[in-house]
């Protein structure tokens, strides 16, 4: 397994990061694993030498962090566990979500109590809260560093100038700055490239896309893309902007490529994320071992020349912005 450095932090993750969205209870999303099959996936990750895992409170309610906590007993050290917060728990409680202190604080302990863990190497915040001023949740979140509840922080998807603003507002008040953003970034969805990752190389900020496959679109023929359990529930894709701009081709590319390659589509579009110098670790969702696998040979053996990148690169067209709310 090939290790980077995350942003800032000096810790050592694994390129491929395991996306944990998939476990926890079928009741959330029916593609979702049940927590055997998710401890197997995260047993075979870990045997494959990834060290680097993200959840969230919200996935399936909170079990897919109590599924990765319990794998993980008896080896937490190994593992590197980034988590986040934001998005409401509880339809009845508005104090369950948004990046308040109070928020914030009650939603990690709820955390660090599902994971069985004294401390998170990781805590994002899944979104930005436009009804909190960025400076309350960064002392909350500084205080949650100095507790030692956490070891780091991170933002996940939002404007390149609402990154900005926070990494300014933690230097001007001497606070834990974010350390990573975690965005929307695959070879069909490339807004990120504009603003965001341009601000992240500059910010010594690691880049984390979520949805590298972009959620399956890039694994497959586009015209396939209903025929798997996930495909048929997505109830994301339609709100992404995959098959518009040059989408369509860029996904007809990939199968050219990967037949020429003698490779699968998904490794050839996790071969393009693998080369791209703002990437440090995409975050792979998948319920299969198999699926798995086929990430570690494309980050081990697939080499894309630079014609193969410019040529997949070549149809996409500025799309509009998505992945932020
Ligand atoms: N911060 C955020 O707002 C945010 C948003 C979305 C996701 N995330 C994070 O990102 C992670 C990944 O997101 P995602 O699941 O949407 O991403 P993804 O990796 O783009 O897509 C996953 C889909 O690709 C399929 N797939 C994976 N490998 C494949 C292969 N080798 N061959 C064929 N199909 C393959 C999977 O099917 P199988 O299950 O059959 O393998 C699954 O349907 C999540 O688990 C989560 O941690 C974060």
């Amino acid at each position: 397994m090939e290790y980077t450095t995350l942003g800032g932090t000096g810790v050592e993750v694994s390129r491929i990061c395991l996306g944990c969205m998939s476990f926890g209870s079928s009741d959330w999303r029916p593609w979702v694993l049940e927590p055997e099959e998710g401890r197997e996936l995260v047993e075979r990750a870990l045997d494959l030498g990834i060290n680097f895992f993200d959840t969230a409170n919200m996935y399936s309610g909170g079990e897919s962090e109590r599924v990765l906590g319990e794998v993980l007993e008896g080896q937490r050290d190994e593992a590197v566990v980034a988590t986040k917060c934001y998005f409401q728990m509880d339809e009845d409680d508005p104090n369950s979500g948004g990046l308040s202190r109070k928020a914030i604080e009650q939603e990690l302990e709820n955390s660090l109590d599902r994971l069985g863990m004294d401390t998170i190497d990781l805590y994002q915040i899944h979104r930005w809260d436009d009804d909190t001023p960025i400076e309350e949740t960064l002392r909350a979140l500084d205080d949650a560093v100095r507790r030692g509840q956490v070891r780091s922080i991170g933002a996940s998807s939002m404007w390149a100038h609402q990154f900005a603003e926070a990494l300014h507002a933690s230097d001007r008040l001497g606070l834990e700055r974010f350390a990573t953003m975690q965005d929307h970034y695959n070879l069909a969805y490339r807004e990120e490239e504009r603003e965001m990752h341009p601000l992240c190389e500059r910010e010594d900020v690691g880049v984390l896309p979520w949805s590298p496959l972009a959620r399956g679109w890039l694994a497959r023929p586009h015209d396939e893309f209903e025929t798997t359990t996930r495909g048929e529930n997505e109830e994301f894709v339609p709100q992404h902007p995959y098959d518009e701009g040059g989408g369509v081709e860029v996904n007809e590319r990939v199968q050219e490529l990967a037949a020429d390659h003698g490779v699968k589509m998904a490794q050839i579009a996790l071969a393009w994320l693998f080369e791209r110098d703002a990437v440090d670790a995409p975050i792979v969702g998948t319920t299969s071992v198999e699926h798995l696998e086929d990430a570690v040979e494309a980050l081990e053996s697939v080499d894309l020349s630079a014609s193969d990148v410019a040529y997949l690169e070549e149809p996409y067209e500025p799309v509009r912005v998505s992945g932020h709310d």
